[in-house]
């Protein structure tokens, strides 16, 4: 089972090297191709360079781009997507010139409802890998001596079957926060559940299940 990343930046470039560190196999894309085979020479043979076409014809994909990526990516790729699971980590934000945040969409509208949406029928969609700062990302695999929680929200069994191996061979312990109709509550701003909205803490499984109002196991 190979993921296609496609995004080598600071998401895609930190879930690529925490699945090839837990032994899944991924074929990564970027428009630098360059960037993109140093990355994959580094990352050894468990990883490939391709283009985006070729990537995502080849697996389950992680689309680690900004959201107006994704709005053009996806659209362009539709034919490859169905039956496939597509994992979108991205948030309604841009930075004005002084590199202040600000929301993309209207308040309410969630970058998943917009990406969702773009996808055929036959795909199956999740919320995930960007529910953390990309520091935290890169820096929280196999926390000790409790794993941290990535949330994902999904409305559909074999993205949730899917997104959980991949999380936990990324070194965190997946949750599921709800359907996509909750994933504004994973993204940011605003979101109670993305990192920023936890005071820039990562929680353990018992903590973020008490979050979610669950009883812990
Ligand atoms: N950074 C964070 O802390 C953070 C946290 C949570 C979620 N997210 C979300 O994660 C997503 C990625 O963020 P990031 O910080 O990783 O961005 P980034 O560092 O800017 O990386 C973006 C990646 O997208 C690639 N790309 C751009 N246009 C492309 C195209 N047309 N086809 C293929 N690849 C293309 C770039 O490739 P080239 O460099 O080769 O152009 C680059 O590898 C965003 O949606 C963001 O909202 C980010």
């Amino acid at each position: 089972m190979t993921t296609a990343i496609i995004g080598i930046g600071n998401i895609g470039g930190a879930v690529a090297r925490h699945l090839v560190a837990g032994g899944e196999s991924v074929v990564l894309a970027a428009t630098d191709q360059s960037h993109v085979e140093a990355l994959a020479s580094e990352l050894g043979p468990l990883a490939c360079a391709a283009s985006v076409e070729d990537a995502i014809a080849d697996g389950d994909a992680v689309f680690a781009v900004w959201l107006d990526t994704m709005r053009e990516l996806i659209p362009q790729h539709a034919r490859l997507l169905e039956g496939k699971v597509v994992v979108d980590p991205s948030n309604p934000i841009g930075f004005d010139q002084s590199g202040q945040p600000f929301r993309t969409l209207p308040e309410g509208q969630s970058a998943s409802s917009v990406v969702a949406a773009l996808l055929p029928a036959g795909a199956h969609y999740v919320k995930a890998f960007g529910t953390l700062g990309a520091d935290a990302l890169a820096a929280g695999a196999h926390r000790e001596p409790r794993r941290a929680v990535l949330f994902y929200a999904t409305d559909d069994d074999t993205a949730a079957a899917t997104i959980e191996r991949l999380v936990r061979a990324a070194g965190f312990d997946p949750l599921k926060a709800g359907g996509v109709a909750d994933a504004g509550r994973i993204e940011v701003p605003g979101g109670d559940l993305y990192q920023q909205g936890l005071n820039g803490q990562l929680v353990d499984l018992d903590q973020a299940r008490a979050m979610l109002g669950e009883v812990p196991a």
